[in-house]
This record gives C-alpha cells, structure tokens and sequence, in this order.
C-alpha cells in the first residue's frame, strides 16, 4: 500500500482495543479534517483545473464519513467534541517546503500519506475487532473501501501537476519521513500518533 515503510504492528492493534470511544471521537475529527484539507485545496489552487472536482468529490465523501462516525458516536452514546490532537499530522507535514510549485506537490503527498496510514490501520482495526465487537469492525471495513481509493487519488492528481518522476522521488522522501516519525512515537490509542 503506496509502499508505507513502517509496518503497524499487533500490539498496536491490541493497545487500542481499550480506547474505542476515543478511537471513533479521533475518527470523526479525521474524517472533518480530511475533508477540510481537501476543500483547503480548492481554495488555494483555483487554477488547477485537474484538482477541483476529483476533490469535491473527496470532500464530500469524508464528510459522509464523519456523518456516519457522527451517527455510530449517538448509538453508543458518545459525546463528540474537542480532542486533544495528536502531533502526527504536525510533524509529518514540517516536511513540506515554503515555496510553489514544491508546496503543493508535497501537500498532495503528505495527504496521500496519511490516506495510505489510516487505511493501513483501519484494515488492522475491522481484523482485530472482528471477535470482541463485530459491528465497529464491520464500519471500520466500510470506510476502507473510501480510504484504500483515497491515497492512490492524492498521487495520480501530483502526477498530473508535476512531473511523474519527481512526485516518485519525493514520495519517497516523505515515506521515509512518516516512518521515522511512527518508529519514534511507539503505540499509542490512536489512529494517528
Ligand atoms: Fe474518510
Ligand atoms: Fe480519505
């Protein structure tokens, strides 16, 4: 998958098991802020043609996914509101460079990224929860098939801006990146840490 190069392990899987209510609550502000991120694009590179409906339409469906993490949260009576954030996002985006074209290309990557490791959790996640609560596994199952689409998206769309060889090589760099930064963190209850 998009060749992450560090491997979530099973006791990663095991640590959250404990932290589910927490693990949705983080679910819908990453589906928000997917979208958000998104949307952010839009605004920002007006002229780029290429990006505008691919990502509408990926803005709308992370907001469909947060309605649904919403309406799971009301089921199990879950208060949803502020989270402390995790640092991953922060630390993985540093990489990205001040000026354009660099900018972009590396914001289209590091979205796809972070696309490639929520999918890459969430699959363990719909795996580990299959025995102790089937029904978050299977929504869990149901978000992927979005997700598994969605870091593939990020790279074609970089692809079609820059030159293919040059969104290769920096790919890269940033998988490199976001590996050094999970190897660091060790395993917390979150999708993202
Ligand atoms: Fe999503
Ligand atoms: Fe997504």
């Amino acid at each position: 998958m998009l060749g992450l190069e560090y491997a979530t392990g099973p006791e990663w899987v095991q640590a959250v098991l404990p932290h589910r209510a927490a693990l949705l609550i983080e679910q819908a502000h990453l589906e928000k802020k997917a979208a958000s991120s998104a949307i952010s694009f839009l605004f920002r590179y007006p002229d780029e043609i290429s990006l505008q409906a691919p990502l509408a339409e990926l803005a709308r469906e992370e907001l469909e996914h947060f309605e649904q993490v919403l309406a799971l949260l009301a089921v199990r009576g879950i208060r949803f509101g502020r989270q402390k954030p995790g640092t991953y996002a922060a630390r993985l985006t540093s990489i990205i460079r001040p000026k354009e074209p660099d900018r972009m290309l590396d914001h289209l990557l590091c979205n796809a990224v972070i696309e490639a490791r929520s999918c890459e959790r969430m699959r363990l996640l719909a795996q580990g929860l299959a025995e102790v609560d089937p029904e978050l596994a299977e929504f869990y199952r149901g978000l992927l098939g979005s997700e598994a689409r969605h870091h593939g998206l990020f790279v074609e769309l970089a692809k079609g801006v820059h030159p293919p060889e040059a969104v290769e090589a920096r790919l890269e760099e940033i998988l490199a990146h976001e590996a050094g930064i999970l190897s660091a963190a060790g395993p917390r209850p979150r999708l993202h840490s």
